[in-house]
């Protein structure tokens, strides 16, 4: 057998698992909720030979109700700290009311994660917007971003002492991507793009009044957002136009967001998923694809040591709070684990300040424009039981979190 180098973390170093409020809360009501129930969606999905049931998020995990359950799954894996979301339209169903029974419910969910020893990492926008703000143009609004610091500030008076670390929204961009650009994300419009401008522009607003309106109320706060951060690098290195669209690609994807951003960040949190080569010949990206995961993503795990060393030049801790592989028969996972961070590991050794990992995600759940047919969870979930099963995968994750270390051969 292969002798193995065992990697050890720093001392107080995070381990955690990641989910978002919509994809396991359930009975949510907001923008995605309605169109992904919308004729013209149905209609194209029955075109297309799928089943619209294995696309409509409703009651997700149940873990609106069932988080007492989800947060001893944390425990199993040895795990020291959780991340999870707050749904807006939850919070505040109608423009300028604010729903105190919600507030109550996830006053009670953060107890439950701090009854437990975890550390809080709360996100307040993962993509879904409350219908009145959607009916209002949602990001293309400049209303929007004094809505949503007016939230942020009421969730930093309501639930401030149970939060150590804030996160005011994940991966922005992909929002523009998918919404604006794409047209497969709510409000679906492809090759919008003075949408997409205008989303951009208002959703870097928001990140910084957010961050002004969590500190007001708490000075001593940590305020982050969540770049979803891909690795890009040139198919050849010696084409300069390869390298050219690189550069544009890492500019659009990441740079220009944090360009607007970088000064109101007391941390950073990173999604690492993708590696793309690029290459100035259509189709513009050739990767070698040797190993993939369920959805045809490559597999990667290098990418995450080059993404670390990117985000490093802000000077401010990384937590990658997200990192994970769709997977049903769990024959990849735990390698892809390890491997990730094998090269995290790496990333610290050469001085990087990454606090925490967090795996996508604690258990299968709703996959946004993949429904339910893609599976990210450590834990299974029976769909019709919503009972929770540990994938194999869970055990070795559960290893490395309880010591602290990872084994690599
Ligand atoms: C990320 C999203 C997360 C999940 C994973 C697979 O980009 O933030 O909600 O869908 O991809």
């Amino acid at each position: 057998m292969a002798k193995q180098e065992i990697l050890k973390f720093p001392a107080g170093f995070l381990w955690g698992a990641s989910t978002s409020a919509y994809q396991v809360e359930g009975g949510n009501v907001n923008d995605w909720s309605e169109w992904e129930k919308s004729e013209a969606r149905m209609k194209k999905l029955k075109k297309s030979g799928k089943n619209p049931e294995d696309y409509i998020c409703g009651p997700a995990c149940d873990s609106y109700n069932r988080y007492e359950e989800d947060f001893d799954l944390a425990l199993e894996l040895n795990n020291n700290a959780h991340k999870l979301g707050i749904e807006w339209s939850r919070i505040e169903p109608t423009e300028g009311e604010w729903d105190m029974k919600e507030i109550k419910h996830y006053r009670q969910v953060l107890l439950a994660l701090k009854k437990r020893n975890l550390k809080v990492f709360v996100c307040l926008w993962h993509w879904t917007n409350p219908l009145w703000l959607a009916q209002v143009g949602g990001w293309t609004n400049s209303q929007a971003v004094f809505y949503f610091s007016r939230y942020a500030k009421f969730m930093a008076a309501e639930l401030g002492d149970l939060v150590d670390y804030w996160l005011t929204l994940n991966e922005p961009m992909a929002h523009i991507g998918f919404g604006y650009i794409r047209g497969n994300f709510p409000p679906a419009r492809p090759a919008d793009i003075f949408g997409a401008i205008k989303c951009f522009k208002n959703l870097t607003k928001a990140h910084i009044a957010g961050y002004r309106a969590i500190h007001e109320i708490l000075p001593q706060a940590k305020v982050g957002f969540i770049s979803l951060t891909d690795f890009f690098e040139p198919a050849s290195k010696y084409n300069p136009l390869d390298w050219l669209l690189t550069i544009l690609a890492r500019h659009f994807h990441h740079r220009a967001f944090l360009n607007k951003t970088k000064k109101y960040l007391d941390f950073i949190g990173v999604n690492y998923y993708f590696h793309n080569k690029i290459s100035i010949w259509p189709p513009f990206k050739i990767n070698l694809n040797k190993k993939v995961n369920e959805m045809g993503w490559e597999i990667y795990p290098q990418g995450i040591y080059y993404v670390i060393k990117y985000m490093s030049q802000l000077n401010l801790p990384i937590f990658i709070t997200e990192n994970g592989i769709a997977d049903a028969d769990d024959d990849q996972r735990a390698d892809f684990i390890t491997e990730h961070l094998k090269h995290i590991h790496q990333a610290i050794a050469g001085g990087a300040e990454v606090r925490g990992y967090f795996h996508w995600s604690l258990l299968d759940n709703f996959e946004w424009a993949h429904g339910w047919t893609q599976k990210f969870g450590l834990y299974e979930l029976d769909r019709r039981t919503l009972k929770r099963a540990a994938r194999p995968s869970a055990k070795v994750y559960g290893e490395i979190c309880k010591n602290n270390q990872v084994g690599v051969s």
